[in-house]
């Protein structure tokens, strides 16, 4: 009996190991290399592009705004994220918006995600603090832009995650200058 029982236990056995060590290395694998890891913002800012204003009427002040948001993507992996728009806020009112394309983040890659925002002065001026605002030479606006994407490593690890990037921009007239302060954070 036991010539019949031999090569099978250790047929077992050698099945067993190796399933084990299989087993060990992936997951060893899983949690170092291929885990998939949140992208990370790593540089965001708000220029002026233009800023064009008309000397006998203030409130026709047109300014184009360049948002810029710079994602690090530290997977083996690229991240696609999906279309969006940034949106430029006054006043917690929504005032310009633009697109953002859909596009993927090579793998262990940077990429920088830009885009240009009119605001046309016109539009502001339903707001109350319009007028109070030009008078005081400071134009305060918010911007977002979220990206909502998805990392995947070799087609199999999967992991969703979303980035806003935020910034309050002051807007001075008479310099046509601006200053912005960022900030960002991932979701998922
Ligand atoms: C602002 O933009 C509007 C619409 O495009 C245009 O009619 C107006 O002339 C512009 N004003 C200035 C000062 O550029
Ligand atoms: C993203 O926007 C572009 C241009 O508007 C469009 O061609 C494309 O189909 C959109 N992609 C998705 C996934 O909606
Ligand atoms: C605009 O923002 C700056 C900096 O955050 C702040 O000091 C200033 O009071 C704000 N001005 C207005 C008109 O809201
Ligand atoms: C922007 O313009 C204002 C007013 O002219 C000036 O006081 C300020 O120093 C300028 N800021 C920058 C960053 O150039």
């Amino acid at each position: 009996m036991s010539c019949f029982r031999r090569p099978w236990v250790i047929c077992c056995t050698v099945t067993a190991l190796l399933l084990i060590i299989i087993l060990v290395t992936s997951t060893t694998l899983y949690f170092t290399v291929f885990k998939p890891k949140q992208p990370k913002i790593t540089t965001q800012s708000v220029t002026l592009e233009s800023f064009s204003t008309n000397i006998f009427d203030m409130t026709d002040t047109n300014v184009t705004l360049g948002i810029t948001v710079e994602i690090n993507n530290p997977n083996y992996g690229g991240f696609k994220y999906e279309n969006s728009t940034s949106y430029v806020r006054y006043h917690g009112e929504v005032v310009a918006m633009a697109p953002v394309l859909a596009d993927t983040i090579p793998a262990r890659g940077e990429h920088s995600v830009s885009t240009s925002v009119l605001v046309i002065g016109r539009d502001l001026i339903t707001n109350p603090s319009f007028l109070f605002d030009l008078a005081s030479n400071t134009l305060n606006f918010t911007s977002t832009t979220t990206l909502k994407g998805k990392a995947v490593v070799m087609k199999v690890f999967k992991k969703k995650a979303t980035t806003i990037s935020t910034c309050d921009i002051s807007l001075h007239i008479l310099g046509k200058n601006s200053t912005s302060d960022c900030s960002s954070k991932v979701e998922f």
